[in-house]
Order: C-alpha cells, then sequence, then structure tokens
C-alpha cells in the first residue's frame, strides 16, 4: 500500500498573489483524508491543481503515480470528483444523470446499468432513480453526484466541501455513505471541509491549510492532543490563532483564544 497523492513543494500563484504557498503532503492509498481550511484557504485551487484544472506555478504533484500536467487522461481516469457547486442535469432523471457520465467515460451499457444499481442502492437512491433531479432536494443531488462520480471506477474521489450548506442530518447521512463507499470500494477520499467537526468524526488523516500554508498534518486525534484541544475546532484555533468560520470571528475568536491559552495550547 503506498501513497495515492504525493505533492511536494506546491505553489499557485494568481498574478502577484499568492493562493498556494509551497505545501507538500501526502495521501496514503484507501484513506480518508481531511483538507481543512477556511475561505479563501486555498483548498479548491489545490484540488484544481491535483485534478488536471488548473496547472501549478511550480512543485511536484503525483495522482495515483502520474503527473498532472503531463499525464492528464492516466489522471483522468484515476479520480472522481464532486465539486463545490452542483454539476448535475437538472432536466434528467437520476439514472440518466449516472448513466451519462458512464457514457463519457467509455464504460460498456451492460455494465453501466449494473454499477448505478449498486451505487443507487447504496447512497439510498435506487428506488427514486426515475425522478427527474429538479425535484430533489439538496442532500439527495449530493448523494447522486457522490455515486455519479464513482461509476467508472475511480481509485480516488475528490469531494470538494461535498456538504456545505446541507443541515446537520443530511450531513451525517451523506458521511456515513461515504465511509461506506470507502470501505466497500477501496476508495482513497480527499475532500475538504470548513466543518471541523465533520473532519474530526470521518478523517483517518488531515492537513490543516490556512493562507496557502499547511499548519500541520495529522490525525485528529494527534492534533488534538499536540495542542491539548478537546475538539479539532479548537485545535484549528490553536494552530492558526483564528476561528475557522469568520461569521464566528471576533467574541468567540477570542473566548476561544483565551480558552486555548489557559489550558496552556500552543499557538
Ligand atoms: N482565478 C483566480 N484568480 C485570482 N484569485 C483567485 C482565483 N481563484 C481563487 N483565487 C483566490 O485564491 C485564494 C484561494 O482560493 P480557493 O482556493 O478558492 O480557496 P478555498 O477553496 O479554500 O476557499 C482566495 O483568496 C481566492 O480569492
Ligand atoms: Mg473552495
Amino acid at each position: 500500500m503506498g501513497d495515492m497523492i504525493v505533492v511536494q513543494d506546491l505553489v499557485k500563484n494568481y498574478g502577484n498573489f499568492c493562493a498556494v504557498n509551497h505545501i507538500s503532503f501526502t495521501v496514503p492509498e484507501g484513506k480518508i483524508f481531511g483538507f481543512l481550511g477556511p475561505n479563501g484557504a486555498g483548498k479548491t485551487t489545490t484540488i484544481k491543481m491535483l485534478t488536471t484544472i488548473l496547472d501549478p506555478t511550480s512543485g511536484f504533484i503525483r495522482v495515483n503515480g502520474h503527473d498532472p500536467v503531463h499525464e492528464r487522461k492516466q489522471v483522468r481516469r484515476s479520480f472522481g470528483i464532486v465539486f463545490q457547486d452542483p454539476s448535475l442535469d437538472d432536466e434528467l432523471t437520476a439514472l440518466e444523470n449516472v448513466d451519462l457520465h458512464g457514457a463519457l467515460y467509455g464504460v460498456p451499457r451492460g455494465e453501466r446499468m449494473k454499477r448505478a444499481q449498486t451505487l443507487l442502492e447504496l447512497v439510498g437512491l435506487w428506488d427514486r432513480r426515475d425522478d427527474l433531479v429538479k425535484q430533489y432536494s439538496g442532500g439527495m443531488k449530493r448523494r447522486l453526484e457522490v455515486a455519479r462520480a464513482l461509476l467508472h471506477r475511480p481509485r480516488i474521489l475528490f469531494l470538494d466541501e461535498p456538504t456545505i450548506g446541507l443541515d446537520p442530518q443530511t450531513r451525517n447521512h451523506i458521511w456515513g455513505y461515504i465511509d461506506t463507499l470507502s470501505k466497500e470500494q477501496n476508495v482513497t477520499v480527499f475532500f475538504t471541509t470548513h466543518y471541523m467537526e465533520e473532519a474530526d468524526r470521518v478523517a483517518a488523516e488531515c492537513a490543516v491549510i490556512d493562507h496557502g500554508k499547511i499548519v500541520a498534518q495529522d490525525t485528529p486525534a494527534a492534533l488534538k492532543q499536540q495542542t491539548d484541544s478537546a475538539t479539532l475546532e479548537d485545535a484549528f484555533i490553536a494552530l492558526t490563532g483564528h476561528a475557522i468560520r469568520e461569521e464566528e470571528g471576533n467574541v468567540m475568536d477570542r473566548m476561544r483564544m483565551m480558552r486555548a491559552a489557559w489550558r496552556g495550547g500552543r499557538r
């Protein structure tokens, strides 16, 4: 079992602005890996470089052993992706959306139907397969996107903020499904989130990114232990000196930092 993703000294500049600033990390095969950070930290930019959408300014990347700049095709066959913004066709049924994806990836028709059934059953949508996607709730759409991303049997699943805007119960369900999928299909999962408690629950390992730099990489338990924090949210504050959700800034920020300092947490 090797590393599915290797990143060394990766940089992305947009003009004079450095969005990703010399980051390095590795993701072991079969693991669920969380990439945590606030809005604007550089998470989506990193995913875009890993998935051939954006060329790096400099640095080294291997995805399933391939270079996203020079071996685009091999890299693209290696992963499925759920984008931050929804990308389903609302005017098609759920099954049609999944089937179309399989056709685009050249999966034979009979095989497409078999896999679609397995995956839609796994995410609890098989009974609703003939409904138009525009009749789906936000949570159902997310589950459908996850199933669709796996139809061509990728070894890696990228999820960019897969639960953003969903209610806590639906978020729990989605993570349950992803956990099952990763175990049953032995898929390596790379996800981004700014919900710390989710990462705490599902990530085997995580990297914390802030202002384009990785400030820590470890298991959630180790990150909490290192910072003497009860929750990953507190660990994040101890590591970065500020809270993850901007709207909680100021008062909550200061209270948490004081609490971390009081407990002797490092900053
Ligand atoms: N195409 C772009 N041109 C210029 N700046 C960008 C572009 N895309 C993202 N940025 C900036 O880069 C930073 C990182 O963005 P992003 O990777 O989307 O962060 P995240 O996904 O963590 O919220 C932000 O400050 C953002 O405004
Ligand atoms: Mg983003």
